[in-house]
């Protein structure tokens, strides 16, 4: 099941931008920045990205952290962190690493902040509780692990879409995750907060080590 989700980003990696432009309309740059503004990183901080994608946030995220700082993202789908590279390749505090979310080839308290943008909701049961773990431990104390996740599109064709993603993901635990997701992360995390995006359409949890 993994290795056909690794296959299946590796396919859908081309027109993964345009699928998810179409879906947000103008929304994500916002949504995106909005993320970002949100982290209390300063310059010369460090961030991680994890399932990172096409590494849309990335831009935003070096900014944050300014030309000192460093910036870390980590995907299993080569042919997303492909377009990832293309995309950011004049950036030098960028690192895009090939790995798995439930096992993070980074040191313990390595990262002010972690994000995981649109991604999280789609982990399997134990894979997702492993990867909290890693969160947990590769945040430094006091650090922050930034969930963002979507409400369902409007427009029909869309929609359709985004239910395919999440047949390929799993429906049903897709589903028992987003009801249950808050008692999830406050077994991992001190302090757990919810922010609604300005567009209504995506919210962050805010995870406090
Ligand atoms: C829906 S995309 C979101 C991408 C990006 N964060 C964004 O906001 O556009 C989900 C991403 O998670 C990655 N992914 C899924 N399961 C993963 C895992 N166990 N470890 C690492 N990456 C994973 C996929 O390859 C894909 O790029």
């Amino acid at each position: 099941m993994r290795r056909a989700r690794q296959i299946y980003y590796d396919g859908f990696s081309a027109m993964y931008d345009r699928f998810v432009a179409m879906h947000s309309g103008d929304s994500q740059r916002r949504v995106r920045e909005f993320l970002a503004d949100l982290l209390p990183v300063v310059h010369g901080g460090a961030v991680l990205d994890l399932c990172t994608g096409t590494g849309s946030l990335l831009p935003y995220l070096a900014q944050r952290v300014g030309p000192s700082g460093r910036v870390a993202a980590l995907d299993f789908s080569r042919g997303m962190l492909r377009q990832g590279r293309r995309k950011t390749k004049d950036r030098c505090n960028l690192l895009l690493v090939q790995g798995d979310a439930e096992n993070l080839p980074f040191a313990a308290g390595s990262f002010a902040a972690v994000t995981c943008s649109h991604a999280f909701y789609e982990l399997k049961g134990e894979t997702r509780e492993q990867a909290l773990r890693e969160i947990g431990r590769v945040l430094a104390p006091g650090g922050i692990f930034f969930m963002m996740e979507h409400d369902l599109p409007e427009r029909p064709l869309v929609r359709l879409l985004f239910y395919l993603r999440l047949a390929v993901a799993g429906a049903g635990r897709v589903r028992g995750f987003l009801r249950q997701e808050r008692a999830l992360l406050e077994r991992h995390f001190s302090r757990v907060e919810k922010v609604l995006s300005p567009t209504g359409r995506s919210k962050v949890m805010l995870c406090q080590k």
